[in-house]
């Protein structure tokens, strides 16, 4: 695996992409898991050149520790990548990526930025919107891939590959789970025992919602209520949002219909998990 440091050489590197084939790009911020196997798996199973970047960016943080506490650990994800078979590795440093005086934001507006990660995270979306935005122009990848567990990330950055006309392929591949249903994210790694108990009740509440809607429960104000009680049984668990919305726009939905999405985001002292369930047509789901 080749490993890429300065912003010059990712750039010079992706000029020659041409020759070599498609390029797959599976941006992280490292502390690498089964989820982010899954993307790379797909990456390397579609294109000829996987492409790996790792960024704790710090402008998608509302509060500094948040981003002083995010886990890393680059020798075991080196491992990781190695074992998978990543072929290039973007390791940009955050003086290059944020140079002094950078003031140059990318701020989507509407339903899909200010609802939901909007209104408890603000930093969030322009924070993901503006890396992600940066990332592509340094990687020029053919196909991006994004877990749908972060269901309102890959609507931003849909949304950002549209409005921009950047071009680039997005994939979504299915959130990758623990055996107890806990939706693999960097950070549960960094809770207690307790705590790690305590966050199963996000996906239960998630399957409690889903059963309301096979029982053709179409009210999402009632399924809303039944995912938050749920997850208030759990005195460890803090709720930021039950919601019922369209997975595109994340606006809210007068009535349960195919193409809902069920989504949650909770926290657990300083670590926040979210995760989603999405009607699909025919009564599909994916979760
Ligand atoms: O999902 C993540 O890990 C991050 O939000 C991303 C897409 C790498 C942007 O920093």
């Amino acid at each position: 695996m080749r490993i890429i440091y300065k912003l010059e050489e990712m750039t010079e590197t992706a000029r020659g992409w041409l020759a070599g084939g498609a390029v797959g790009f599976v941006p992280t911020m490292g502390y690498l898991h089964q989820g982010h196997i899954a993307l790379i798996e797909a990456a390397r199973q579609e294109c000829e050149i996987s492409v790996v970047s790792i960024f704790v960016n710090q402008m998608q943080f509302d509060r500094h520790e948040s981003f002083t506490q995010y886990p890393r650990n680059m020798a075991r994800d080196l491992q990781l990548l190695n074992k998978a078979h990543v072929d290039v590795l973007f390791l940009p440093r955050a003086e290059e990526i944020y140079p002094p005086n950078f003031s140059t934001y990318v701020a989507p507006s509407g339903s899909v930025a200010e609802r939901l990660e909007g209104v408890t995270s603000p930093a969030y979306i322009r924070g993901v919107s503006t890396i992600i935005t940066k990332l592509f122009q340094l990687v020029r990848p053919d196909i991006v891939y994004f877990g749908q567990k972060d269901a309102q990330q890959v609507a931003v950055v849909r949304q950002l590959i549209r409005d921009l006309n950047i071009d680039v392929n997005l994939r979504v591949v299915p959130t990758v789970r623990e055996s107890d249903g806990l939706a693999m994210s960097s950070q549960s790694h960094l809770l207690s025992p307790a705590e790690r108990k305590a966050a199963r009740i996000v996906y239960r509440a998630l399957l409690a919602g889903k059963t309301l809607v096979e029982k053709h429960e179409r009210r999402p104000s009632a399924i809303e209520k039944a995912m938050a009680d749920l997850v208030a049984t759990e005195p460890l668990v803090q709720l930021d949002y039950a919601a019922v919305c369209h997975p595109d726009t994340m606006n809210e939905l007068d009535d349960v219909r195919p193409r809902c999405m069920l989504a949650i985001a909770a926290r657990i002292g300083s670590i926040r998990l979210i995760d989603n369930f999405v009607w699909q047509e025919k009564g599909r789901w994916q979760m």
